[in-house]
């Protein structure tokens, strides 16, 4: 088994600025830093999905470093639309799997027992990314290497409509070909994004693609069409990805914040359960009282 988790959209700001003058992006990357390392399994890697800093600051990739650096496990990072290539390359190289020239910051891992492809969809300058005909034709050559293998992509920007129409005017473009290309390799598990702010998911080219929710904020559940995105501060989270060979790739969302519970389930005596010998009472009062000490 294979456990990913995938957090994405932190939009670090400098220390002491919020993002949009609202968010307090470093507190709540802080937050789900702590809650990854809370989950009883721990992830066998770490993959942010871009826009991992708010303007493509120095300062500010230094202080994403310094919020990461608690996670014991590889952390693999990408851009997004609000990255710049060069200052994240200069912050982040020093780990190795960056790639040390040329202009795309696309990778493979290839130590887990699954694949994982990391994709540069960005556009310098804009807000939509693109799947051109250079980074097909890379895409191309990987999945061409090993495609008996167990896949996994992320990129930034989904190459895929996901019904937020603001946000899906500025996906990735040329998701068309890109759709073309992944439907010929039925080991790809998942096409992995960010961008949008929010969990989503969606067949596609013959596998399946998903969103994940931003660590900040969220964007607006309005499936309306309308002028601009708007966001809120909804709960925040990220996806765990649990890759099990005989089951697939199986995605839960995390959400990160203080909750109530846990609470074991007490059957109440009308439940048409109640009375079944199989029920494990014990058992469940026992994980309670574990997590509390
Ligand atoms: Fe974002
Ligand atoms: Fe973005």
């Amino acid at each position: 088994m294979t456990l990913i988790a995938q957090i994405t959209d932190m939009h670090i700001r400098p220390s002491g600025t919020k993002a949009y003058g609202v968010v307090d992006t470093e507190a709540m990357l802080r937050q789900a830093v702590a809650s990854i390392l809370a989950q009883p399994r721990q992830p066998d890697v770490v993959v942010a999905s871009g826009d991992l800093t708010d303007c493509g600051l120095s300062e500010e990739y230094e202080l994403l470093r310094d919020i990461l650096r608690p996670l014991p496990m590889p952390v693999y990072v990408i851009p997004g639309n609000h990255d710049r290539r060069d200052n994240l390359r200069a912050v982040f190289a020093v780990d190795g799997y960056l790639p040390r020239a040329g202009v795309f910051l696309h990778y493979t891992i290839e130590d887990l027992p699954l694949r994982l492809i990391a994709l540069d969809t960005v556009v310098p300058g804009k807000g939509h990314g693109e799947m051109d005909a250079a980074r097909l034709a890379w895409l191309e050559a990987r999945l061409a290497e090993q495609p008996d293998r167990p896949t996994f992509i992320f990129m930034h920007h989904p190459p895929f409509p996901t019904g937020l129409q603001h946000m899906d005017s500025i996906n990735c473009r040329n998701g068309a070909a890109m759709a073309k290309l992944v439907r010929r390799y039925s080991n790809v598990e998942r096409i992995a994004c960010g961008h949008h702010h929010r969990s989503i998911q969606i067949r596609w080219a013959g596998t399946v693609g998903s969103v994940a929710p931003s660590v900040a904020h969220q964007v607006l559940l309005d499936l309306q069409p309308h002028e601009a995105p708007l966001f809120t501060l909804e709960p925040p989270g990220y996806h765990l990805h649990l890759w099990q060979p005989e089951a697939g790739l199986i995605t839960h969302t995390a959400f990160i914040g203080e909750f109530a519970g846990p609470y074991p389930f007490r059957l109440d005596p009308d439940s048409p359960a109640f009375g079944d010998k199989a029920v494990a009472q014990p058992a469940q009062s026992a994980i309670a009282r574990e997590r509390r000490a």
